[in-house]
């Protein structure tokens, strides 16, 4: 018997499968039906200090091999998740769901955290330090001494479990750098990786950008991203203090790519573009893929297989 049973900090889940942040978690109802699926658990739209309508529309285009959006953190506030959590609590004693939450300027961060702190929410928080398309506001973690900041203002007074959710990076010493920040503070987990920021995508029956938001330009998923998160997530589980725990997320189509991400070492897995294209039904699907090939390899939990990549 495969079980898909997997552990991030004090935190079990039943199956390894999530929807990523900004997929299929808008409103209660949306939320509610990954809740209802196999996912493992669910994490809500990145929530602002307040709600936003987001950028203009058509920002959101299905591609060849993915997706690319510029949603522009479209949302319904902290209040509103707080509030949905605070239900789903109430509702699903026992269960973990996640809550992402992002600032539009630096000295939001201890004030979402602060309000989360004051709260009943028992969860686990998402700092989502990587949104790549809000105009003239660029993706956080690429700026060490900024998110070096970020991170103080936070954990001054935050005691709950929290991780943050990271851009790719693209260099090695990228890798170095941010793992060791990382490491100073009391992370439960990371969330590796956000969309490819700033792609661009042309339809060629008419030579025009496929969204509208900043001339076209917006984040790139799918399996596009698949090589890039499997990096991103092995090289932070090769630097990363083993307490801290990693949700893998980019370019899951597959059971096997989710295999692939455990390998690397991945504690949950995240759907992002796929959720987008297929529907709740993913969950259903990639379930019983990921099963299958555990079965297949011999392996009975992804315990048994984590991080264990080999190489030549
Ligand atoms: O690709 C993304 N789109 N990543 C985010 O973090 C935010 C989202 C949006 O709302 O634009």
């Amino acid at each position: 018997m495969v079980s898909l049973q997997t552990t991030l900090g004090d935190h079990s889940f039943t199956n390894v499968f999530m929807n990523a942040s900004g997929v299929h978690c808008m409103t209660a109802a949306e939320l509610d039906e990954v809740a209802a699926s196999p996912a493992g658990t669910l994490v809500t739209k990145t929530g602002t200090l307040e709600p936003r309508t987001g950028n203009p529309e058509p920002r959101f285009a299905v591609l060849e091999l993915g997706t690319i959006n510029s949603m522009g953190l479209p949302n319904k506030g902290i209040d509103y998740y707080l509030d949905y959590a605070a239900a789903f609590q109430a509702r699903h004693p026992g269960q973990t769901m996640f809550l992402s939450v992002a600032g539009m300027k630096p000295a939001d961060f201890p004030l979402l955290a602060e309000k989360i702190q004051a709260s009943g929410f028992t969860g686990l928080t998402e700092f989502n330090l990587s949104c790549p398309n809000v105009p003239g506001k660029p993706q956080i973690a690429y700026d060490f001494e900024t998110t070096q900041e970020i991170l103080t203002a936070i954990f001054k007074g935050f005691k709950k479990a929290a991780g943050v959710k990271l851009p790719p990076y693209f260099d090695l010493a990228q890798f170095d750098q941010m793992a060791a920040l990382l490491n100073q503070y009391p992370l439960t987990f990371i969330n590796s990786i956000n969309s490819l920021g700033n792609g661009l995508w042309i339809d060629p029956a008419t030579d025009t950008a496929a969204i509208r938001p900043k001339g076209g330009f917006g984040g790139i998923g799918g399996q596009y991203a698949k090589p890039i998160a499997l990096a991103n997530v092995r090289a932070f589980r090769q630097r990363l203090r083993a307490d801290i725990g990693i949700i893998g997320t980019g370019g899951v189509t597959s059971g096997r790519d989710a295999y692939d991400l455990i390998l690397c070492g991945a504690n949950l897995v995240s759907l992002g573009s796929i959720l987008a294209t297929e529907g709740i039904s993913a969950f259903t699907r990639l379930t019983a893929e990921l099963e299958a090939e555990m079965a297949k390899q011999g392996y009975a939990t992804p315990a048994a297989f984590r991080g264990q990549l080999k190489t030549l």
